[in-house]
């Protein structure tokens, strides 16, 4: 580490992107980064020791470092740094929190990513997911790194295994993605704690089958398989009943020919993958569709798959 390199008194802003965890079959260990929505952060160091956070949005988010998924994960990075280097951090966010977009996934890898650059770059790649980490454990009581990774190093990207950590970037091919997000909360924790603990074999053959038929899709651009692929007999039977007009947005969204999709992440949001822009929008339609009929407010958003990650602006 060279102190030399730190860059002090000059704020950057840092774009985190939003996240759709799982991809279906993957339970937290597949995941991508979308093009939008993302979260805006502001950052600069200081030689005044200490994290100070604020939130420009109208979310009631804690501001105390410890008790912040950012400040969590900036904690562990400046503990592991071992200077006294003080960091003010403005977010504003833009992905709501319980969205299952990867909303705090968005908050603590945007702000590792820009520490790490003021920093003068000490820190690998996995480094900063590692600490970015820390602020899962704050927010859904786990170090899962399925949001982090993708939003991190963007694209779609394998968690092979966290302890240790292991990390795969898989190649894409080009898809839109569209994504409705009703406006109902679903806690991560809650929707963890309603998987039951056992998997049947049948059921582990069926979900090996289609993690790996996924993955070779990705890097074969095979859409055909990556459609056939994105099954889920395990977590979705039961989270889905978390989240009302699921299976009819499901059936719509195929009949109008996505390649496939489910819950994003813990949900609420539905994420419907697709090969081509126009079917992507007509979904949007179908998805906006269902949630009027069933007097639910909503948020749609065509997107596309984000190769880049956290994105330094200035
Ligand atoms: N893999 C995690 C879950 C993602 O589904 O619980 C949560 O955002």
């Amino acid at each position: 580490m060279n102190p030399e390199a730190i860059i002090y008194d000059k704020t950057i802003t840092v774009e985190a992107p939003a996240t759709v965890a799982n991809l279906v079959c993957g339970f937290d260990i597949l995941g991508m980064a979308l093009n939008g929505p993302f979260d805006i952060m502001q950052m600069s160091l200081s030689h005044e020791p200490g994290i100070r956070i604020s939130h420009t949005d109208g979310y009631d988010l804690p501001s105390d470092p410890a008790q912040n998924v950012a400040g969590a994960a900036l904690l562990d990075l400046l503990q592991a740094l071992g200077l006294p280097v003080g960091i003010d951090l403005s977010i504003t966010k833009q992905i709501k929190p319980g969205s299952g977009l990867g909303s705090s996934a968005a908050s603590s890898a945007g702000a590792v990513v820009a520490a790490n650059h003021l920093l003068g770059n000490p820190f690998s790649k996995e480094d900063l997911v590692r600490f970015a980490m820390a602020g899962e454990k704050v927010a859904s009581g786990v170090k899962h790194a399925d949001n982090i990774t993708p939003c991190i190093l963007g694209g779609v990207t394998l968690i092979r295994s966290i302890f240790p950590l292991d990390i795969v970037q898989l190649s894409a091919p080009p898809m839109y993605i569209t994504v409705v997000h009703p406006q109902i909360e679903v806690r991560t924790s809650d929707a963890r704690q309603i998987l039951r603990k056992e998997v049947l074999l049948k059921d582990a053959i069926k979900q090996w089958g289609n993690i790996a038929g996924l993955v070779a899709g990705f890097l074969q651009n095979n859409y055909g398989l990556i459609s056939r692929s994105l099954e889920d007999v395990i977590i979705e039977p039961v989270r889905s009943m978390l989240i009302p007009g699921f299976d009819e947005v499901k059936s719509r969204s195929k009949e109008a020919g996505a390649l496939g999709g489910g819950i994003s992440g813990s949900g609420p949001s539905i994420f419907m993958l697709s090969e081509h822009a126009t079917t992507a929008d007509a979904i949007a339609l179908i998805m906006q569709d269902i949630y009027h009929g069933l007097g639910i407010d909503y948020k749609t958003y065509v997107t596309t798959l984000n190769t880049q990650g956290v994105r330094i602006c200035k």
